[in-house]
């Protein structure tokens, strides 16, 4: 049965953790929200790459067979550290994210020679279709924190897949968030500033929700972009991740039976009882216990 470690700074990546859950069976899950030190999104990339390398290393200690980097900001600002620091698989959030973008909108975009109408859209798509350079660059809008927006990571991993990002700051979602006001008039207000902001520099056919905390307000983000008359689809960075580290784990891993539900493990480190009672919605089902985790400062 694989191990599979999934570090974030906090609750957020418990959207990828749920993903995952139900896409790889027959797997143990070790989950470490770095809740003392969190948010890594305002801090340098210094501190985030120590942080970062201290719980992968800790998850690697535990004997994950595998480990997925289920937060934005670490990915962005330290995954070459990360993956040097330890001796198994890593596996980031932006490069699936960006990578699911860059299907969904060739599987938007007719060629052109395609009538759209006469294609089925259930048609099989190949993802390394080269660029059309009779047709624009199709158009994103990275929504993240502060300190992977000043990396850049979005916008060059945008690019690699033919794809031109516009990055928005966004810091004030994580603590509201974190506050448990997902649906709450004051989210709305800061959400409707900050895509009216966004919108007012670029026309994005698809969102990308680049912090894991963000799939907990996906549908408020959706209605504002309706309300602010922007089509654009949204792409689920936990969806995008899972099935990108189904992928890698099915290589590793034959599939085995009998089938066994996923089983997992949490540590944090900081209040146990705050992360058992927030991380539940994040993590769509009760976490029965927490292990407290000392990392240092
Ligand atoms: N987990 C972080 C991310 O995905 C957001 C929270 C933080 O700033 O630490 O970017």
């Amino acid at each position: 049965m694989p191990v599979i470690g999934v570090f974030d700074s906090g609750f957020g990546g418990l959207t990828v953790l749920r993903a995952l859950l139900p896409l790889i069976p027959n797997a143990h899950y070790i989950y470490l929200g770095d809740t003392a030190r969190l948010p890594y999104g305002a801090k340098s990339q210094a501190t985030i790459a120590r942080y970062a390398v201290e719980s992968a290393r800790f998850l690697a200690d535990q004997g994950c067979d595998h480990l997925v980097i289920a937060c934005n900001t670490a990915t962005a600002l330290a995954l070459p550290e990360i993956k040097a620091a330890v001796a198994i698989p890593v596996i980031g959030v932006i490069e699936p994210v960006v990578a699911a973008a860059h299907a969904a909108l060739l599987r938007a975009t007719p060629t052109p020679t395609q009538d759209p109408s006469s294609q089925p859209s259930s048609a099989p798509v190949s993802t390394n279709r080269p660029p059309d350079h009779d047709l624009p660059t199709p158009q994103i809008l990275v929504l993240a924190t502060n300190a992977t927006v000043q990396s850049h990571a979005y916008f060059q991993a945008s690019q690699n897949h033919h794809l031109h990002a516009t990055e928005k700051a966004t810091p004030l979602l994580v603590p509201l968030i974190e506050e448990g006001w997902t649906n709450h008039p004051v989210t709305r207000q800061v959400l409707s500033i900050y895509l009216a902001e966004a919108l007012g520099t670029c026309t994005p056919q698809a969102i990308l929700l680049g912090c894991t905390h963000y799939p907990l307000i996906a549908s408020e983000i959706e209605s504002t972009l309706r309300k602010l008359n922007s089509s654009a689809t949204i792409i689920d960075s936990a969806q995008a991740t899972a099935a990108a580290v189904a992928q890698q784990v099915a290589q590793a891993n034959p599939p085995s039976t009998p089938h066994r539900p996923a089983t997992f493990l949490c540590y944090a480190t900081d209040s146990t009882e705050k992360f058992r009672r927030l991380g539940s919605t994040f993590l769509g089902q009760p976490i029965p216990s927490v292990n407290l985790l000392d990392l240092g400062g």
